[in-house]
């Protein structure tokens, strides 16, 4: 494997006492599509949340294109390339499409400079409603502003935490053939947490099985591609 872009190790953390996270390892390679799935309420979004530095580790470390960016601020990784799309995927309601969009801009600053165009190619409805409100928008057409937003800022890695969530199927469809070719495109990485069996195995090129704040289980190429795999991992 070429030197990684992503390299964690020994990762703990949580909320105030409560450990979550209990030593979790991940290596992502750069340009992959790497998923972590698993049951409810396991550590997904506290594994996100820590490594967008929202939530502070309490052990391990954060190794970013060759940096330790452990104790770096959710800006400063930002800044150096960690696109977020938080689950449930919190655009501002109240500001408009552009506005959200602008948003993202800032984590780009210095290192690139925001491409509207491409965003506009991937995502034309953003364009057409560029003057509307988020929060009037579907669900779907949210996740693809959420997504965008992250775009702008021309991340290196994104960590796209269930973007299945609360919309429909054939929806969930076009963001499955979005991701895939941006990741092309662009080769931006991407760290995917999903419970949704399409997107996996329509997009992720090897996975990680996580339970009670620990990875258990590798997936390789093959496997993430099997559904039969794949839902014996997300079934009770
Ligand atoms: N803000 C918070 N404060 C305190 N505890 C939290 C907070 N958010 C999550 N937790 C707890 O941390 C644990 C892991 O939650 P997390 O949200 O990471 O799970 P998840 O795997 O993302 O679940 P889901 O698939 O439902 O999104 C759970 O026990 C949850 O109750
Ligand atoms: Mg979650």
């Amino acid at each position: 494997m070429s030197d990684p872009l992503l390299k964690v190790t020994g990762l703990r953390g949580g909320y105030g006492g409560e450990t979550v996270l209990q030593g979790v390892d991940l290596t992502i390679a750069p340009g992959e599509i790497v998923a972590v799935i698993g049951r409810n309420g396991v550590g997904k979004s506290t594994l996100m949340r820590t490594l967008t530095g929202l939530l502070k580790p309490s052990d391990g470390r954060i190794l970013f294109n060759g940096r330790d960016m452990t104790s770096q601020s959710a800006d400063a990784r930002a800044r150096g390339g960690v696109g977020y799309i938080p689950q449930g995927r919190e655009v501002f309601p109240e500001l408009t499409v552009r506005e959200n969009l602008l948003v993202g801009e800032v984590a780009g600053q210095g290192r690139a400079k925001p491409d509207y165009d491409m965003v506009y190619r991937f995502f034309p409805i953003l364009k057409d409603r560029s003057r509307q409100r988020a929060g009037t928008m579907s669900g779907g057409q949210q996740q693809q502003l959420a997504i965008a937003r992250a775009m702008i800022g021309n991340p290196r890695l994104m960590l796209l935490d269930e973007p299945s969530e609360g919309i429909q199927p054939s929806i969930i469809k076009d963001i499955a053939r979005n991701v895939r070719t941006l990741n092309q495109e662009t080769g931006v990485a991407v760290l995917l947490v999903e419970q949704n069996l399409d997107l996996i195995v329509s997009l992720a090129d090897r996975g990680h099985v996580m339970e009670k704040g620990r990875i258990v289980a590798d997936l390789g190429f093959d496997e993430i591609r099997s559904r039969q795999e794949v839902r014996k991992h997300l079934t009770i």
